[in-house]
């Protein structure tokens, strides 16, 4: 069964004091191309979704406006914010925030999450990218477990009591739906990988430059 955002907090409440101490390499993988594909210019805010301890939103902040982190869990939330003040960053600000209802409705350039949507069923992620879109990003990174083929039962890279990941196809569907288009498609592990999905231009803004 999917867990709720409240449960999912209190399992990351428990797990933040270690969680910055142990990465695989696949996660690396991922979160470094999460943070190139983002790519944001000094005049773009980002919003990073399930920020966690910060690894995304801190590594952003240098060449951004400003980058704002949401996550549910409080405890993972001090951690960022401690990190944040270890680097010196002052144009980041970690609150809470879920992916249904960030809790942000400032202007957003860029919208990356890593390895935190899985958390989500499927409707879930349907619904949190319906909201992402509707923020008006020019492009949404998303670096999560995800399905390429059919996983391996015997060696899943997730924990299948407490997560649900998507496959490929079923977060495409989701972001076209949205209206965005997919630019790239990065897979690092037959079930891992980082999808980049620009807003396609409106019909509206097509006619402007034709
Ligand atoms: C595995 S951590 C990843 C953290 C970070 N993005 C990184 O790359 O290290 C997953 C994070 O997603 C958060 N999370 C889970 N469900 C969430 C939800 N519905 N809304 C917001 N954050 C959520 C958890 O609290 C946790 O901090």
């Amino acid at each position: 069964m999917t867990k709720t955002p409240e449960d999912h907090g209190a399992r990351f409440d428990e797990l933040a004091a270690e969680y910055d101490d142990d990465e695989s390499a696949e996660y690396r993988a991922c979160a470094d191309l999460v943070i190139d594909h983002a790519d944001p210019t000094a005049d773009d805010v980002v919003l990073d979704l399930g920020t966690g301890t910060g690894a995304i939103a801190l590594a952003l902040a240098p060449t951004a406006d400003r980058v704002v982190g949401r996550d549910i869990s409080e405890g993972m939330l001090d951690e960022a914010r401690a990190n944040a003040e270890e680097t010196g960053l002052d144009n980041v600000a970690f609150g809470r925030g879920t992916f249904r209802e960030p809790e942000y409705d400032g202007p957003v350039d860029v919208v990356t999450s890593n390895f935190a949507m899985h958390h989500l069923s499927d409707a879930q992620k349907r619904d949190a990218i319906a909201v992402i879109a509707d923020l008006g990003p020019r492009t949404f990174v998303l670096g999560d477990v995800m399905f390429f083929g059919e996983p391996d039962p015997e060696e899943p890279f997730y924990s299948p009591d407490v997560d649900d990941p998507a496959t490929v196809g079923v977060l495409a569907d989701a972001l076209t739906d949205a209206g965005f288009s997919l630019s790239a498609v990065e897979p690092v592990h037959e079930q891992v990988g980082v999808l980049v999905a620009e807003r396609a231009p409106s019909a509206e803004t097509a006619g402007e430059r034709a």
